[in-house]
């Protein structure tokens, strides 16, 4: 099976070696887990690293302070990229028909030859929906059928063990990727956990989730009393 890399060193070695090309994968967490930063540099460091173009799909937050927080962390070329379409965002008001989203995601994504798509997030688009099972099935399956790899985020509830609020795109989703926020200690405050990749061996359970001066990297679990 082919493996694209994350962008996010540490990553890769739980998932052996990398997103199984052309997989869907479900990112959650509570709100300020980093969610969104894990998937802006997935999508920076493909265009930087691994020559691959994205596609931001961004609901909730306006693009330019995507690229703000992206300056924070040295990656001030994310507007070259932007300006070459190899990196796009677009803005989707949440009220827009999901089929409508669609088409014009195909449509990028076979234009500007994309690799890598984000969508941020599923559960901001099904608020307008009232058969959301029925929405996040047929919206996965169509964008799984452009043959890029996705990362589809969705808010946890927070304070719940519950991994989504739909309770159904945790079981579409090729790939199941936690991100927690332990507000307990100082040292152990960010976790990141897979809970499933079809089609390759994981490494379970907690690892550490840090903010660095270049992005998010993962590290090995380590308890400090
Ligand atoms: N440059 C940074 N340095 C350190 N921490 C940061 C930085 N940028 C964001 N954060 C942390 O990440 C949190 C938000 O991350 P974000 O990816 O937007 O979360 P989510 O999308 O899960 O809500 C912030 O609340 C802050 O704690
Ligand atoms: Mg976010």
């Amino acid at each position: 099976m082919e493996r694209i890399k994350s962008g996010v060193p540490g990553f890769d070695s739980l998932v052996n070696g990398g997103f199984p090309r052309s997989h869907s994968i479900l990112l959650c967490g509570a709100p300020g887990t980093g969610k969104t930063i894990f998937a802006l540099q997935f999508l920076y460091k493909g265009v930087k690293e691994f020559g691959e173009n994205g596609l931001y799909v961004s609901i909730e937050e306006d693009p330019s302070k995507l690229k703000t927080y992206a300056k924070e962390f040295g990656w001030a070329d994310i507007e070259e990229f932007e300006k070459s379409k190899k990196m796009i965002f677009l803005r989707v008001p949440p009220s827009e028909r999901k089929f409508d989203i669609v088409e014009q995601v195909r449509e990028i994504v076979q234009r500007h030859d994309i690799k890598r798509i984000v969508v941020d997030s599923l559960s901001a688009i099904y608020l307008a929906f009232e058969d959301i099972t029925q929405f996040v099935y047929s919206f996965v399956n169509l964008i799984e059928a452009l043959n890029v790899t996705s990362l589809f985020i969705t808010d946890s509830p927070p304070g719940s063990t519950l991994l989504t609020k739909d309770g159904v795109s945790e079981f579409v989703c090729d790939g199941v990727i936690h991100l927690q926020l332990h507000d307990v200690s100082k040292t152990v405050n960010r976790t990141i956990s897979i809970k499933k990749m079809r089609g390759t061996s994981i490494i379970p359970g907690m690892n550490m989730l840090k903010f660095t001066e270049s992005g998010l990297e993962v590290e090995e679990y380590k308890a400090f009393y």
